[in-house]
Protein backbone atom coordinates (compact mmCIF):
# COMPACT_ATOMS: atom_id res chain seq x y z
CA UNK A 1 0.00 0.00 0.00
CA UNK A 2 1.15 3.62 -1.24
CA UNK A 3 1.83 6.34 1.55
CA UNK A 4 -1.33 8.68 1.50
CA UNK A 5 -1.52 12.06 1.64
CA UNK A 6 -3.30 14.39 3.86
CA UNK A 7 -4.21 18.22 3.62
CA UNK A 8 -2.19 20.45 5.73
CA UNK A 9 -3.77 22.73 7.17
CA UNK A 10 -8.32 23.44 7.65
CA UNK A 11 -7.98 26.21 5.64
CA UNK A 12 -6.56 24.87 2.94
CA UNK A 13 -9.12 22.01 3.10
CA UNK A 14 -12.36 24.63 3.03
CA UNK A 15 -10.52 26.58 -0.09
CA UNK A 16 -9.30 23.27 -2.08
CA UNK A 17 -13.26 21.68 -2.01
CA UNK A 18 -14.37 25.14 -1.99
CA UNK A 19 -12.30 25.86 -5.29
CA UNK A 20 -13.85 22.59 -6.60
CA UNK A 21 -17.26 24.05 -5.82
CA UNK A 22 -16.90 27.39 -7.25
CA UNK A 23 -16.83 27.43 -11.21
CA UNK A 24 -18.42 28.16 -14.24
CA UNK A 25 -22.13 26.96 -12.87
CA UNK A 26 -21.72 29.78 -10.54
CA UNK A 27 -20.70 32.41 -12.78
CA UNK A 28 -23.05 32.18 -15.55
CA UNK A 29 -25.66 30.15 -14.63
CA UNK A 30 -26.95 31.15 -10.75
CA UNK A 31 -27.40 34.81 -11.87
CA UNK A 32 -29.22 34.08 -14.38
CA UNK A 33 -31.68 31.77 -12.72
CA UNK A 34 -32.08 34.25 -9.88
CA UNK A 35 -32.81 37.48 -12.31
CA UNK A 36 -35.46 35.23 -13.98
CA UNK A 37 -36.90 33.50 -11.23
CA UNK A 38 -38.25 36.16 -8.85
CA UNK A 39 -34.76 37.57 -7.19
CA UNK A 40 -34.80 37.40 -3.39
CA UNK A 41 -37.71 34.67 -3.71
CA UNK A 42 -35.33 32.73 -5.77
CA UNK A 43 -32.06 32.88 -3.56
CA UNK A 44 -34.11 32.01 -0.22
CA UNK A 45 -35.47 28.61 -2.24
CA UNK A 46 -31.76 28.38 -3.19
CA UNK A 47 -30.60 29.00 0.40
CA UNK A 48 -32.98 26.49 1.92
CA UNK A 49 -31.92 23.80 -1.03
CA UNK A 50 -28.17 24.13 -0.26
CA UNK A 51 -28.99 23.81 3.34
CA UNK A 52 -31.36 20.63 3.66
CA UNK A 53 -30.10 19.22 0.72
CA UNK A 54 -26.64 19.79 -0.45
CA UNK A 55 -25.17 20.07 2.88
CA UNK A 56 -26.43 16.39 3.99
CA UNK A 57 -25.28 15.11 0.67
CA UNK A 58 -21.91 16.85 0.79
CA UNK A 59 -21.52 15.48 4.28
CA UNK A 60 -22.31 11.90 3.25
CA UNK A 61 -19.21 12.02 0.40
CA UNK A 62 -17.18 13.39 3.28
CA UNK A 63 -18.29 10.59 5.72
CA UNK A 64 -17.59 7.56 2.91
CA UNK A 65 -14.21 9.39 1.92
CA UNK A 66 -13.05 9.73 5.25
CA UNK A 67 -14.03 7.27 6.96
CA UNK A 68 -13.02 4.50 3.85
CA UNK A 69 -9.88 6.59 4.24
CA UNK A 70 -8.87 5.79 0.09
CA UNK A 71 -9.90 6.75 -3.16
CA UNK A 72 -13.64 6.35 -4.00
CA UNK A 73 -13.49 2.68 -5.24
CA UNK A 74 -11.69 1.29 -2.47
CA UNK A 75 -13.53 3.46 0.12
CA UNK A 76 -17.23 2.22 -1.30
CA UNK A 77 -16.12 -1.81 -1.58
CA UNK A 78 -14.08 -1.91 1.61
CA UNK A 79 -17.64 0.01 3.82
CA UNK A 80 -19.99 -1.97 1.70
CA UNK A 81 -18.20 -4.85 2.42
CA UNK A 82 -19.03 -6.28 -1.16
CA UNK A 83 -16.55 -6.17 -4.41
CA UNK A 84 -20.38 -4.48 -6.17
CA UNK A 85 -20.42 -1.88 -3.90
CA UNK A 86 -17.13 -0.14 -5.98
CA UNK A 87 -19.35 0.88 -8.69
CA UNK A 88 -20.14 4.18 -7.61
CA UNK A 89 -16.56 4.97 -7.23
CA UNK A 90 -15.81 3.74 -10.50
CA UNK A 91 -18.75 5.88 -12.02
CA UNK A 92 -17.06 8.51 -10.01
CA UNK A 93 -13.58 8.47 -11.86
CA UNK A 94 -14.87 7.80 -15.10
CA UNK A 95 -17.38 10.57 -15.05
CA UNK A 96 -14.78 12.87 -13.00
CA UNK A 97 -12.56 12.36 -16.07
CA UNK A 98 -15.15 12.72 -18.55
CA UNK A 99 -16.38 16.39 -17.00
CA UNK A 100 -12.83 17.46 -17.09
CA UNK A 101 -12.31 17.28 -20.42
CA UNK A 102 -15.51 19.02 -21.65
CA UNK A 103 -15.32 21.75 -18.68
CA UNK A 104 -11.48 22.47 -20.29
CA UNK A 105 -13.02 23.43 -23.54
CA UNK A 106 -15.01 26.37 -22.40
CA UNK A 107 -12.01 26.78 -19.88
CA UNK A 108 -9.82 26.93 -22.96
CA UNK A 109 -12.33 29.66 -24.48
CA UNK A 110 -11.50 31.80 -21.47
CA UNK A 111 -8.23 31.43 -22.01
CA UNK A 112 -8.24 32.35 -25.41
CA UNK A 113 -10.43 35.74 -24.38
CA UNK A 114 -7.73 36.59 -21.59
CA UNK A 115 -5.62 37.00 -24.12
CA UNK A 116 -7.48 38.94 -26.56
CA UNK A 117 -8.27 41.43 -23.47
CA UNK A 118 -4.41 41.36 -22.95
CA UNK A 119 -3.64 42.23 -26.16
CA UNK A 120 -6.70 44.75 -27.24
CA UNK A 121 -8.35 42.22 -29.76
CA UNK A 122 -11.58 41.66 -27.94
CA UNK A 123 -14.22 42.48 -30.01
CA UNK A 124 -17.03 45.16 -28.07
CA UNK A 125 -19.29 45.66 -30.72
CA UNK A 126 -22.53 43.13 -30.61
CA UNK A 127 -22.25 41.79 -34.24
CA UNK A 128 -18.45 41.67 -34.27
CA UNK A 129 -18.49 39.76 -30.72
CA UNK A 130 -21.29 37.29 -32.37
CA UNK A 131 -19.59 36.33 -35.11
CA UNK A 132 -16.42 35.71 -33.80
CA UNK A 133 -17.17 33.64 -31.20
CA UNK A 134 -18.77 31.62 -33.75
CA UNK A 135 -15.83 31.98 -36.13
CA UNK A 136 -13.23 30.73 -32.69
CA UNK A 137 -15.59 28.25 -31.51
CA UNK A 138 -15.82 26.45 -34.09
CA UNK A 139 -12.55 26.27 -35.91
CA UNK A 140 -10.30 22.96 -35.05
CA UNK A 141 -7.15 24.17 -34.11
CA UNK A 142 -7.03 27.16 -31.56
CA UNK A 143 -9.51 26.17 -29.04
CA UNK A 144 -8.47 22.49 -29.32
CA UNK A 145 -4.87 23.45 -28.24
CA UNK A 146 -6.38 25.99 -25.94
CA UNK A 147 -8.61 22.76 -24.12
CA UNK A 148 -5.39 20.85 -24.44
CA UNK A 149 -2.76 23.48 -22.71
CA UNK A 150 -5.70 23.90 -19.81
CA UNK A 151 -5.80 20.12 -19.30
CA UNK A 152 -1.72 20.39 -18.99
CA UNK A 153 -1.78 23.02 -16.21
CA UNK A 154 -4.10 20.85 -14.58
CA UNK A 155 -1.87 18.04 -14.81
CA UNK A 156 1.19 20.15 -13.71
CA UNK A 157 -0.83 20.71 -10.33
CA UNK A 158 -2.07 17.22 -9.48
CA UNK A 159 0.80 15.31 -10.26
CA UNK A 160 2.88 17.85 -7.85
CA UNK A 161 0.27 15.76 -5.07
CA UNK A 162 -1.99 17.11 -2.59
CA UNK A 163 -0.19 19.96 -0.28
CA UNK A 164 2.15 20.95 -2.70
CA UNK A 165 0.21 20.76 -5.39
CA UNK A 166 -3.58 20.93 -4.65
CA UNK A 167 -3.61 22.88 -1.43
CA UNK A 168 -0.43 25.51 -2.20
CA UNK A 169 -2.16 26.24 -5.43
CA UNK A 170 -6.13 26.39 -3.48
CA UNK A 171 -4.64 28.62 -0.96
CA UNK A 172 -2.83 31.25 -4.05
CA UNK A 173 -6.17 31.11 -6.74
CA UNK A 174 -8.85 30.81 -4.32
CA UNK A 175 -8.31 34.67 -2.39
CA UNK A 176 -6.68 36.10 -5.87
CA UNK A 177 -10.32 34.96 -7.11
CA UNK A 178 -11.97 36.43 -4.21
CA UNK A 179 -10.13 39.88 -4.66
CA UNK A 180 -11.17 39.62 -8.33
CA UNK A 181 -14.80 38.61 -7.86
CA UNK A 182 -14.86 41.76 -5.23
CA UNK A 183 -13.03 44.31 -7.40
CA UNK A 184 -15.15 43.97 -10.23
CA UNK A 185 -19.04 43.63 -8.45
CA UNK A 186 -17.84 46.76 -6.83
CA UNK A 187 -16.64 48.54 -10.39
CA UNK A 188 -19.50 47.31 -11.52
CA UNK A 189 -22.27 48.54 -8.80
CA UNK A 190 -20.84 52.14 -8.89
CA UNK A 191 -22.07 52.53 -12.76
CA UNK A 192 -24.82 54.72 -13.52
CA UNK A 193 -27.95 52.85 -13.37
CA UNK A 194 -26.29 50.12 -12.16
CA UNK A 195 -29.15 50.07 -9.39
CA UNK A 196 -31.58 48.36 -11.71
CA UNK A 197 -29.86 45.41 -11.89
CA UNK A 198 -29.22 44.95 -8.37
CA UNK A 199 -33.19 45.64 -8.40
CA UNK A 200 -33.62 42.94 -11.38
CA UNK A 201 -31.19 40.52 -8.94
CA UNK A 202 -32.69 41.38 -5.37
CA UNK A 203 -36.37 42.39 -5.68
CA UNK A 204 -38.17 39.72 -4.33
CA UNK A 205 -41.24 38.51 -6.60
CA UNK A 206 -42.88 35.72 -5.52
CA UNK A 207 -44.98 35.29 -7.91
CA UNK A 208 -42.59 33.82 -10.52
CA UNK A 209 -42.02 31.18 -8.01
CA UNK A 210 -43.20 27.63 -8.76
CA UNK A 211 -42.84 23.73 -7.96
CA UNK A 212 -40.43 23.86 -11.16
CA UNK A 213 -38.53 26.89 -10.09
CA UNK A 214 -38.08 24.64 -6.89
CA UNK A 215 -36.77 21.62 -9.02
CA UNK A 216 -34.36 24.00 -10.89
CA UNK A 217 -32.88 25.43 -7.44
CA UNK A 218 -32.62 21.61 -6.29
CA UNK A 219 -30.49 20.51 -9.30
CA UNK A 220 -28.41 23.50 -9.95
CA UNK A 221 -27.57 23.20 -5.98
CA UNK A 222 -25.93 19.31 -6.44
CA UNK A 223 -24.42 20.87 -9.78
CA UNK A 224 -22.48 23.79 -7.82
CA UNK A 225 -21.73 21.90 -4.76
CA UNK A 226 -19.64 19.46 -7.13
CA UNK A 227 -21.55 16.57 -5.71
CA UNK A 228 -21.70 13.11 -7.38
CA UNK A 229 -18.43 12.61 -8.94
CA UNK A 230 -16.83 11.65 -6.19
CA UNK A 231 -14.53 14.99 -6.04
CA UNK A 232 -15.38 15.70 -2.42
CA UNK A 233 -15.32 12.15 -1.36
CA UNK A 234 -11.81 11.80 -2.69
CA UNK A 235 -10.66 15.23 -1.08
CA UNK A 236 -12.03 13.89 2.26
CA UNK A 237 -10.18 11.00 2.18
CA UNK A 238 -7.42 13.39 2.57
CA UNK A 239 -8.95 14.76 5.65
CA UNK A 240 -7.39 13.85 9.19
CA UNK A 241 -9.14 12.69 12.29
CA UNK A 242 -9.68 16.41 13.98
CA UNK A 243 -11.20 17.77 11.24
CA UNK A 244 -15.25 18.70 11.60
CA UNK A 245 -16.61 17.44 8.27
CA UNK A 246 -20.02 19.12 9.21
CA UNK A 247 -18.87 22.82 9.94
CA UNK A 248 -16.22 22.39 6.91
CA UNK A 249 -19.04 21.51 4.38
CA UNK A 250 -20.84 24.49 5.69
CA UNK A 251 -18.16 26.23 4.93
CA UNK A 252 -17.91 25.31 1.57
CA UNK A 253 -21.53 25.51 0.93
CA UNK A 254 -21.25 29.17 2.59
CA UNK A 255 -18.43 30.23 0.43
CA UNK A 256 -20.01 28.53 -2.89
CA UNK A 257 -22.95 30.69 -2.21
CA UNK A 258 -21.20 33.73 -1.40
CA UNK A 259 -19.69 33.61 -4.98
CA UNK A 260 -22.54 32.84 -6.63
CA UNK A 261 -24.60 35.73 -5.03
CA UNK A 262 -21.57 38.08 -5.50
CA UNK A 263 -21.06 36.66 -9.46
CA UNK A 264 -24.71 38.60 -9.77
CA UNK A 265 -23.58 41.60 -8.17
CA UNK A 266 -20.50 41.37 -11.04
CA UNK A 267 -22.59 40.90 -14.20
CA UNK A 268 -26.05 42.54 -13.62
CA UNK A 269 -25.51 45.92 -12.62
CA UNK A 270 -22.67 46.40 -15.67
CA UNK A 271 -25.50 44.65 -18.07
CA UNK A 272 -28.05 47.16 -16.89
CA UNK A 273 -26.29 49.91 -16.94
CA UNK A 274 -25.35 49.57 -20.52
CA UNK A 275 -28.60 48.95 -21.73
CA UNK A 276 -28.19 45.14 -22.42
CA UNK A 277 -30.66 42.40 -20.63
CA UNK A 278 -28.00 39.15 -19.78
CA UNK A 279 -28.43 35.31 -20.79
CA UNK A 280 -26.84 32.62 -19.61
CA UNK A 281 -23.74 30.29 -20.50
CA UNK A 282 -21.61 30.83 -23.05
CA UNK A 283 -23.42 33.39 -24.91
CA UNK A 284 -23.41 35.22 -21.79
CA UNK A 285 -19.80 34.86 -21.42
CA UNK A 286 -18.34 35.03 -24.52
CA UNK A 287 -21.23 37.13 -26.87
CA UNK A 288 -22.72 39.05 -24.48
CA UNK A 289 -20.19 40.61 -22.03
CA UNK A 290 -17.71 41.60 -24.16
CA UNK A 291 -20.35 44.09 -25.41
CA UNK A 292 -21.21 44.98 -21.88
CA UNK A 293 -17.33 45.94 -21.18
CA UNK A 294 -17.46 47.92 -24.03
CA UNK A 295 -21.01 49.75 -23.32
CA UNK A 296 -19.99 50.11 -19.96
CA UNK A 297 -16.37 51.67 -19.82
CA UNK A 298 -16.50 53.93 -22.78
CA UNK A 299 -15.61 51.81 -25.59
CA UNK A 300 -11.99 50.34 -26.49
CA UNK A 301 -10.61 51.79 -23.57
CA UNK A 302 -8.07 50.48 -21.37
CA UNK A 303 -10.66 49.87 -18.86
CA UNK A 304 -12.61 48.04 -20.74
CA UNK A 305 -9.57 45.48 -21.38
CA UNK A 306 -8.44 45.67 -17.99
CA UNK A 307 -12.09 44.85 -16.38
CA UNK A 308 -12.77 41.91 -19.17
CA UNK A 309 -9.22 40.98 -18.64
CA UNK A 310 -9.80 40.58 -14.61
CA UNK A 311 -13.11 38.52 -15.64
CA UNK A 312 -11.40 35.66 -17.97
CA UNK A 313 -9.01 35.60 -15.82
CA UNK A 314 -11.41 35.16 -12.59
CA UNK A 315 -13.01 32.58 -14.81
CA UNK A 316 -9.82 30.51 -16.09
CA UNK A 317 -8.66 30.39 -11.97
CA UNK A 318 -12.55 28.68 -10.95
CA UNK A 319 -12.61 26.59 -13.75
CA UNK A 320 -9.07 25.52 -13.12
CA UNK A 321 -9.36 25.06 -9.00
CA UNK A 322 -12.25 22.44 -10.45
CA UNK A 323 -10.61 20.69 -12.47
CA UNK A 324 -7.99 20.06 -10.33
CA UNK A 325 -10.33 18.24 -7.98
CA UNK A 326 -11.93 16.41 -11.43
CA UNK A 327 -8.06 15.20 -11.60
CA UNK A 328 -7.07 13.96 -8.85
CA UNK A 329 -10.28 11.59 -8.56
CA UNK A 330 -9.03 9.64 -11.46
CA UNK A 331 -5.65 10.34 -10.36
CA UNK A 332 -5.57 9.02 -7.09
CA UNK A 333 -7.79 6.10 -8.08
CA UNK A 334 -5.97 4.79 -10.67
CA UNK A 335 -2.60 4.95 -8.98
CA UNK A 336 -3.98 3.08 -5.84
CA UNK A 337 -5.71 0.44 -7.46
CA UNK A 338 -2.61 -0.50 -9.54
CA UNK A 339 1.09 -0.44 -9.38
CA UNK A 340 1.51 2.88 -11.51
CA UNK A 341 3.37 6.17 -9.88
CA UNK A 342 0.99 9.34 -9.18
CA UNK A 343 2.85 10.69 -12.30
CA UNK A 344 2.39 7.87 -14.51
CA UNK A 345 -1.48 7.66 -13.21
CA UNK A 346 -1.87 10.89 -13.96
CA UNK A 347 -0.80 10.79 -16.91
CA UNK A 348 -3.24 8.21 -18.06
CA UNK A 349 -6.00 10.24 -16.53
CA UNK A 350 -5.03 13.16 -18.22
CA UNK A 351 -4.50 11.94 -21.41
CA UNK A 352 -8.12 10.46 -21.33
CA UNK A 353 -9.49 13.91 -20.33
CA UNK A 354 -7.61 14.92 -23.42
CA UNK A 355 -9.15 12.64 -25.53
CA UNK A 356 -12.69 13.86 -24.71
CA UNK A 357 -11.52 17.49 -24.15
CA UNK A 358 -10.30 17.80 -28.10
CA UNK A 359 -13.65 15.40 -29.38
CA UNK A 360 -15.63 17.74 -27.29
CA UNK A 361 -13.40 20.79 -28.85
CA UNK A 362 -14.10 19.80 -32.63
CA UNK A 363 -17.92 18.65 -32.23
CA UNK A 364 -18.85 22.76 -31.42
CA UNK A 365 -18.54 23.33 -35.65
CA UNK A 366 -15.21 22.15 -36.86
CA UNK A 367 -16.11 18.26 -37.27
CA UNK A 368 -20.24 17.95 -37.72
CA UNK A 369 -19.70 14.35 -37.35
CA UNK A 370 -19.12 14.14 -33.61
CA UNK A 371 -22.88 14.37 -32.61
CA UNK A 372 -23.98 12.18 -30.36
CA UNK A 373 -28.34 12.13 -30.00
CA UNK A 374 -28.36 15.07 -31.96
CA UNK A 375 -26.46 17.12 -29.77
CA UNK A 376 -22.83 18.30 -29.91
CA UNK A 377 -20.49 15.74 -27.85
CA UNK A 378 -19.78 18.85 -26.30
CA UNK A 379 -23.47 19.73 -24.98
CA UNK A 380 -24.24 15.91 -24.80
CA UNK A 381 -21.82 15.29 -21.76
CA UNK A 382 -22.80 18.09 -20.40
CA UNK A 383 -26.26 16.92 -19.86
CA UNK A 384 -25.55 13.32 -19.36
CA UNK A 385 -23.40 13.82 -16.74
CA UNK A 386 -25.09 16.87 -14.71
CA UNK A 387 -27.97 15.78 -15.53
CA UNK A 388 -28.24 11.78 -15.23
CA UNK A 389 -25.17 10.70 -13.56
CA UNK A 390 -24.40 13.13 -10.90
CA UNK A 391 -28.24 12.99 -9.86
CA UNK A 392 -27.89 8.93 -9.37
CA UNK A 393 -24.30 8.53 -7.69
CA UNK A 394 -25.71 11.35 -5.21
CA UNK A 395 -28.47 9.57 -4.77
CA UNK A 396 -26.51 5.92 -4.45
CA UNK A 397 -24.37 7.99 -1.53
CA UNK A 398 -27.08 8.99 0.54
CA UNK A 399 -28.45 5.28 0.13
CA UNK A 400 -25.38 3.63 1.08
CA UNK A 401 -24.80 6.05 3.80
CA UNK A 402 -28.66 6.12 5.38
CA UNK A 403 -29.06 1.84 5.21
CA UNK A 404 -25.79 0.23 4.24
CA UNK A 405 -22.77 1.68 6.14
CA UNK A 406 -24.86 2.17 9.70
CA UNK A 407 -25.87 4.59 12.21
CA UNK A 408 -22.63 3.57 14.40
CA UNK A 409 -20.44 4.78 11.58
CA UNK A 410 -22.06 8.30 10.55
CA UNK A 411 -22.34 9.07 13.96
CA UNK A 412 -18.56 8.18 14.66
CA UNK A 413 -17.42 10.48 11.68
CA UNK A 414 -20.09 13.01 12.71
CA UNK A 415 -19.44 13.44 15.86
CA UNK A 416 -15.35 12.53 15.66
CA UNK A 417 -16.16 9.55 17.62
CA UNK A 418 -17.89 11.14 20.58
CA UNK A 419 -15.75 14.61 21.22
CA UNK A 420 -18.24 16.94 19.22
CA UNK A 421 -21.61 15.94 20.46
CA UNK A 422 -24.28 13.20 18.99
CA UNK A 423 -27.22 15.37 19.26
CA UNK A 424 -28.00 15.94 15.44
CA UNK A 425 -27.26 12.71 14.03
CA UNK A 426 -30.71 10.94 14.34
CA UNK A 427 -31.94 14.36 12.38
CA UNK A 428 -29.09 13.56 10.38
CA UNK A 429 -30.01 10.39 9.04
CA UNK A 430 -33.86 11.26 8.27
CA UNK A 431 -32.26 13.83 5.78
CA UNK A 432 -30.32 11.05 4.21
CA UNK A 433 -32.49 8.13 4.16
CA UNK A 434 -35.62 10.39 3.10
CA UNK A 435 -35.61 13.73 2.45
CA UNK A 436 -32.26 13.62 0.06
CA UNK A 437 -33.43 10.58 -1.97
CA UNK A 438 -36.91 11.65 -2.68
CA UNK A 439 -35.86 14.93 -3.94
CA UNK A 440 -32.76 13.64 -6.19
CA UNK A 441 -35.74 11.52 -7.87
CA UNK A 442 -38.13 14.32 -8.33
CA UNK A 443 -34.97 16.06 -9.67
CA UNK A 444 -34.15 13.50 -12.19
CA UNK A 445 -37.98 13.16 -13.25
CA UNK A 446 -38.02 16.59 -13.52
CA UNK A 447 -34.98 16.92 -15.67
CA UNK A 448 -36.34 13.89 -17.52
CA UNK A 449 -39.31 16.01 -18.24
CA UNK A 450 -41.23 13.29 -16.59
CA UNK A 451 -42.49 15.23 -13.83
N1 LIG B 1 -19.37 22.85 -9.23
C1 LIG B 1 -18.79 23.20 -10.48
C2 LIG B 1 -19.32 24.54 -10.96
O1 LIG B 1 -20.17 25.14 -10.36
C3 LIG B 1 -19.07 22.23 -11.56
C4 LIG B 1 -19.09 20.80 -11.20
C5 LIG B 1 -20.13 19.99 -11.28
C6 LIG B 1 -18.04 20.02 -10.77
N2 LIG B 1 -19.80 18.76 -10.92
C7 LIG B 1 -18.53 18.73 -10.61
C8 LIG B 1 -16.75 20.31 -10.53
C9 LIG B 1 -17.73 17.74 -10.16
C10 LIG B 1 -15.95 19.29 -10.07
C11 LIG B 1 -16.45 18.02 -9.92
O2 LIG B 1 -18.91 24.98 -11.99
Amino acid sequence: MKERENFGSKIGIILAAAGSAVGLGNVWRFPYMTGENGGAAFILIYLFCVVALGWPAMVAEFIVGRHGGANPLRAYERMGGHKAWALPGIVGMVVSTVICGFYSVIAGWCLQYLVLSLTGNLAIDSTASGQYFAEFSSSAVLPTVWTVVFILLTYAVVVKGVRKGIERSSKIMMPLLFVLLLVLAVTSCVLSGASKGIEFLFKPDFSKLSPNVFLEAMGQAFFSLSLGAMVLCTYASYFGRQVNIVRSAAQIVLIDTLVAILAGLMIFPAAFSAGIRPDSGPSLVFITLPVVFGKAFGGATIFTYAVAFMFYLLLALAALTSTISMLETGTATLSEETRLSRRSAGGIVTLGAMLIGVLCSLSCGAVDTLKVAGQSMLDFCDFFTGQIVLPINSLITCLFVGYVIGSRVVSDEISNCGTLGRRWVPLYMFTVRVVCPLCIVAIFLHFMGLF
